[in-house]
C-alpha cells in the first residue's frame, strides 16, 4: 500500500516553534476527500474576477513534496505524480502520508498582508477613553496611543518580544494563517526599529508561519524628537522624516532585513509629501513600498500609492473620490501594460495614474492592491466603512488583513475579518477568500503562494465546512481542521 493515513487524534495545537526538523520532510503528503477544493489559481484578481475562487472538479486531491505542491488533480493522478516525484528524487515512492479532508473545504493557507505583530504591552484603557469621547488621534497627540506602545516596546527585552511574537503567531496559525506581514514601528529609533525587524526575521526562520518584515519607522514622531521642538510639531515631524531617510532607512537597507517600507500617511501624522519622500528614498535603496492610506480622513494616501505604483494602499477607511479614481487608473494602466508586454510593445504607459508622465523610477507597472482592514473601524467605533464595493467595481484588486496591533485591532483571525468584510463591506464569500489568499500574497509581492497550483508553496488549510461560502458565515468559530505549511501538518489533524 503506497499511502499511509496521517496521524489522527485530538488537536494538540501547532508544533512548538523550537522544532528544528527540516521543513522539507522526506515523505510526500496527499490531501484527499475534500467536498470542495478552492484553488485560487489564475493570479491576482480585480473587478468581477475578484469573486472567483477557482473551484476544482469534485474528487480533486493535492500532492505535496519538499515544501511545494507537486500536483492538483484527481486522486489517482495526484498520487501517481507524487510517487513519481519521490522516485525521481531517489526515495521510496510509497512514502506518502494521506490527510483525509473528510468532506471539508480545502483552500490555500491564508495570507495576512498587514500586521503590527511586534510590540509590548496592551492598551485596553483606550477603549474606555474612546467611550468617553476621546478620538484615536487625540489620544496619540496627547502622548498615548502608539507612543505608549513605543515606551513599552523600547523597554522590552528581545526574549519578551520573541515570546510575544510566538504567542500571537500561534493564534494566527490555528485559524489558518500561514504567511504574516510584520511591521516594525514601535521603536521609532534606529536601534529599536532594527531590533524589531531582526526579531521578525528570527520568527520567520523558526516557522512554521512565514513572517514578511516591513519597515515602518514613520509610524509616529517619537517623544524625544517632539521634545526637541517645543511648540513646533511641524518642525519636529520634518526633523524625524529626515532621520528616517538619513539614518533609519540606510541602516535597514544595509542589513537587508525588510522587504518593504511603509508610512502612516494621515492628516496630523505624516503628510503625503513626507510619505512620498520617504518611500522614494526606500525604493532607491531597493525596498518595495506600501502605505497606511486615508485610514481616518482623506489624506492623499490613495493618490500617492497610485502615483508610486505601491504594492498596496492599506486601510482606505476614508479615501477621496479622486483617490479611488487614481487607484482605478493604476489598475487599468497595469492591465494595459500587461496586455502589451510583448518585447516590442513593452514599457510604461504614456501617462501615470496621477496624470504625470511616469518615470521608470516611480512607477512599478503593477496594480496597487487595496488592503482593507475592517476590524479597525469596528474596534474604534467609527461609522465610516471602507468603500469595498466602489473599489471592486472600479477594478481595484482588494485584499483583507487583520491589522493586528494593540491600538486599533487586537485581532488575529482572518476568518473573522472575512466575516466582517461580508457583513459590513458587502463582499461575497468568494471575494473575501480571494482577498485573504491570492490577492493578499500579491499585496506582499509574493507570487509563490496564495493558490493551490503545482510549483507553489504547499501551504493549505482543511476547513470543517463543505464549502468556502460557509467560512465567513459561522462567525467567530474556528473552522480550521488542519493547517499545512510547506507540506507539513502544523496545526490540527493530529499535528504535534
Ligand atoms: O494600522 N494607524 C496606524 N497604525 C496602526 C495602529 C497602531 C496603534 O494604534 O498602535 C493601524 O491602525
Ligand atoms: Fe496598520
Amino acid at each position: 500500500m503506497a499511502e499511509s493515513e496521517a496521524r489522527s487524534g485530538p488537536d494538540s495545537g501547532p508544533r512548538p516553534a523550537a522544532d528544528e526538523r527540516p521543513v522539507t520532510g522526506a515523505r510526500g503528503l496527499l490531501v484527499v476527500g475534500a467536498a470542495e477544493v478552492a484553488t485560487l489559481a489564475g493570479g491576482l484578481r480585480m473587478g468581477t474576477a475578484q469573486a472567483d475562487p477557482a473551484i476544482a472538479p469534485p474528487g480533486t486531491a493535492i500532492a505535496c513534496l519538499d515544501g511545494r505542491i507537486v500536483a492538483v488533480a484527481a486522486r489517482a493522478a495526484a498520487s501517481e505524480a507524487l510517487a513519481a516525484a519521490l522516485e525521481a528524487g531517489g526515495r521510496d515512492p510509497r512514502a506518502i502520508d494521506v490527510l483525509d479532508a473528510a468532506g471539508g473545504t480545502v483552500t490555500p493557507g491564508l495570507v495576512d498582508a498587514h500586521t503590527h505583530l511586534l510590540f509590548a504591552g496592551s492598551r485596553e484603557d483606550e477603549i474606555a477613553m474612546r467611550a468617553r469621547g476621546g478620538t484615536y488621534l487625540e489620544i496619540l497627540a496627547a502622548g498615548g496611543g502608539i507612543l505608549s506602545t513605543v515606551r513599552a516596546t523600547r523597554a522590552a527585552s528581545e526574549q519578551d518580544l520573541l515570546v510575544h511574537g510566538r504567542r500571537w503567531l500561534g493564534q494566527m496559525l490555528r485559524t489558518g494563517t500561514t504567511t504574516v506581514e510584520a511591521k516594525s514601528g514601535y521603536g521609532l529609533d534606529t536601534v529599536t526599529e532594527l531590533r524589531l525587524l531582526a526579531i521578525a526575521g528570527r520568527l520567520a526562520a523558526e516557522g512554521p508561519i512565514d513572517v514578511v518584515p516591513t519597515f515602518l519607522g514613520a509610524h509616529a514622531v517619537p517623544p524625544e524628537v517632539r521634545a526637541a521642538y517645543p511648540g513646533d510639531p511641524d518642525a519636529a515631524t520634518e526633523a524625524y522624516v529626515a532621520a528616517v531617510i538619513g539614518e533609519q532607512l540606510p541602516a535597514v537597507a544595509a542589513q537587508g532585513i525588510a522587504r518593504s517600507c511603509d508610512v502612516f500617511c494621515e492628516r496630523g501624522v505624516f503628510t503625503a509629501d513626507q510619505a512620498r519622500r520617504i518611500l522614494l528614498a526606500a525604493r532607491a535603496l531597493g525596498l518595495e513600498v506600501r502605505l497606511h492610506a486615508d485610514e481616518l480622513a482623506p489624506s492623499g494616501g490613495a493618490e500617492l500609492a497610485a502615483e508610486l505604483g505601491a504594492l498596496s494602499a492599506d486601510h482606505l477607511g476614508a479615501p477621496s473620490a479622486a483617490g479611488i479614481a487614481a487607484l482605478a487608473r493604476a489598475a487599468g494602466l497595469a492591465r494595459a501594460a500587461a496586455a502589451a508586454s510583448s518585447p516590442s510593445a513593452g514599457g510604461p504607459p504614456s501617462s501615470s495614474p496621477s496624470g504625470r508622465p511616469p518615470s521608470d523610477s516611480s512607477w512599478s507597472g503593477r496594480p496597487v492592491v487595496a488592503v482593507l482592514l475592517p476590524m479597525v473601524p469596528w474596534f474604534l467605533g467609527l461609522d465610516a466603512r471602507e468603500p469595498a464595493r466602489d473599489l471592486i467595481e472600479a477594478g481595484v484588486p482588494v485584499a483583507l488583513a487583520t491589522d493586528f496591533n494593540p491600538g486599533t485591532s487586537p485581532v488575529t483571525s482572518l476568518p473573522l475579518v472575512m466575516t466582517a468584510a461580508v457583513l459590513t463591506l458587502r463582499l461575497d464569500p468568494g471575494e473575501a477568500l480571494v482577498a485573504t489568499t491570492v490577492n493578499a500574497a500579491a499585496a506582499l509581492g509574493l507570487e509563490d503562494r496564495g493558490a493551490l497550483v503545482a510549483g507553489l508553496r504547499a501551504d493549505l488549510v482543511v476547513w470543517d465546512v463543505p464549502t468556502h461560502a460557509q467560512l465567513p458565515y459561522w462567525a467567530g468559530a474556528n473552522l480550521a481542521r488542519a493547517v499545512v505549511a510547506r507540506g507539513r501538518l502544523v496545526a490540527g489533524g493530529g499535528a504535534g
